[in-house]
């Protein structure tokens, strides 16, 4: 046994104790706290945070990592590990403690001066904040260093390797192809969909929302639901992964694919390897990956006509009144109407993009500094406007909707239109070696889906890079073709094209 590799892996299962001990404060101010626990907890929480960075980037990590990339007597796996673990020791200590600070500070003030922006709609309260912010994320780009792109930094942050010339590409594909087949879609027929928004009983959705996290397959022995005011999936370790969930009693749409969307992210995380507990094998590749899971079973699934094929008769003995003069045709339809909003995280499948195309302009032009803050609610309104074509009401309704600039999360929003391009190559591969795949999900059996994406995805953790994993289980990398395959093949169906 190498006495170094061993001593590595013990430290890095401390630090995960501790994160996964902070998870669970985390978990429980979401779902269980009450208000006036706020304070102490954020101290718990920050004191629990600084014990695990000063453990990560001390000397002993330091000392031993520098020893273990040079010992040629451990097998690919553990040099794997070695090298994921010096990438991250790498980047944290490109961190001053100043510069952390001075961010933790800026971006909470950011929050509260964004929630009241956002409740009276008032972009001017927000806006000296969220210039601050993005000052620092850019003296933050620097300070982590890039090739040819300041915002490659923040990208590397949420999706590593991925690349402002490669994003440039697949939302250009986004604009030149998906823009047009909307377009397409706009001229036909509206689409009936009412009956989604009577009033649906809080206990009866809630309990079919279980038994749809059941038939997929989601471990209640390794996990729960509860509800949360957003809706979210958090590990302590793959035994202990736990959803939420809300019910909106007057849209059906929002409980069940909520629902959907956070068990397959669960998924994911109860397949990583206990025995890589703690080590870069036992981690979540990237962002774009993680939401490739809870976008295939969400949509390639559970907005499917095989998968109502077998849940709505179900459905409408729950909700007779509801649902009993309404065919499956009709309820597909209904599921899958295409229409432009305002509000990113109620777009259908389609429109979606567009939201996260336009964030993405806006922030690397703000990262380059080719746009400044002030120009914000013009170039958001212009924007909704042109791909869209819809007029923002107010600025709660626009540039305000989205928490994450105030958090400083730039580089994260490519991630969700990632994850469906993903989601639409994994399930096309899928679906070419396991042949029978609709008729399994019109029977309700999920194991051999699940047992696919185990094999192909979940069991390596970090092991591969999001592009070497994609190259490897579909024969090339990410290729917007696929998503445009699956959607042309879907809607065109719905809407008769
Ligand atoms: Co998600």
């Amino acid at each position: 046994m190498n006495v170094n590799y061993n001593r590595y892996v013990s430290l890095m299962r401390k630090i995960s104790d501790i994160n996964g001990s902070m998870a669970v404060l985390s978990w429980d101010q979401e779902v269980y706290m009450p208000a006036k626990g706020a304070e102490i907890r954020a101290q718990q929480v920050a004191t629990l945070s600084g014990i695990a960075h000063e453990l990560f980037v001390g000397n002993e990590v330091g000392d031993l990592l520098e020893l273990l990339s040079k010992d040629d007597s451990l097998d690919v796996h553990q040099k794997k590990n070695i090298s994921e673990t010096l990438y991250d020791y790498t980047r944290r200590k490109k961190y001053s403690t100043e510069f952390v600070m001075k961010l933790s500070e800026c971006t909470s003030q950011a929050f509260q001066a964004w929630s009241k922006a956002k409740n009276t709609s008032d972009f001017s309260l927000f806006a000296p904040h969220l210039k601050k912010v993005v000052q620092l994320k850019r003296e933050e780009c620097e300070l982590l260093g890039y090739e040819s792109h300041p915002y490659n930094a923040l990208l590397d942050l949420y999706e590593r390797g991925a690349k402002v010339a490669d994003l440039d590409i697949l939302f250009n594909d986004v604009k030149s192809q998906l823009l047009p087949f909307i377009k397409q879609i706009a001229e036909q027929p509206k689409i009936d969909s009412a009956f989604l928004f009577k009033h649906y009983d809080k206990d009866k959705q809630w309990a079919f929302g279980i038994d749809c996290l059941k038939q997929m397959n989601y471990d209640f022995e390794s996990g729960r639901q509860d509800i949360s005011s957003h809706p979210f999936t958090i590990s302590f370790n793959p035994n202990d992964v736990r959803v939420t969930t809300r019910v909106n009693e007057n849209d059906f749409r929002e409980m069940i694919w909520s629902c959907i969307h956070e068990g397959g992210h669960a998924l994911y995380e109860q397949g990583l390897k206990i025995e890589n507990y703690g080590l870069p094998s036992g981690e979540a590749i990237s962002l774009g990956i993680h939401e490739s899971q809870s976008r295939l079973w969400e949509n390639n699934v559970g907005r499917s006509l095989a998968y109502w094929k077998c849940n709505y008769p179900q459905l409408q003995t729950i909700f007779p009144d509801h649902f009993g003069k309404v065919s499956l045709a009709d309820f597909y339809r209904a599921i899958n109407m295409v229409e432009p909003s305002f509000i990113r995280t109620s777009a259908d499948e389609l429109t979606y993009h567009f939201h996260v195309m336009i964030r993405y302009e806006i922030e690397k032009s703000l990262i380059e500094g080719s746009i400044e803050v002030e120009d914000l609610p013009r170039i958001w309104n212009e924007n909704y406007k042109k791909y869209l074509l819809i007029d923002v009401p107010s600025h709660k309704m626009g540039i305000l909707q989205d928490v994450h600039w105030s958090h400083g999360g730039f580089g994260y929003f490519p991630t969700y239109s990632l994850g469906s391009f993903y989601a639409a190559q994994f399930f096309a591969k899928a679906k070419n070696h396991l042949p029978e795949l609709e008729q399994m999900i019109e029977h309700g059996n999920f194991k051999p889906l699940l047992q696919w994406l185990r094999e192909n995805i979940h069991q390596y953790g970090r092991f591969y890079t999001a592009e070497e994993l994609c190259t490897k289980v579909t024969g090339e990398k990410l290729n917007f073709r696929h998503f445009m395959d699956y959607a042309k093949a879907k809607f065109s169906n719905i809407y008769n094209l």
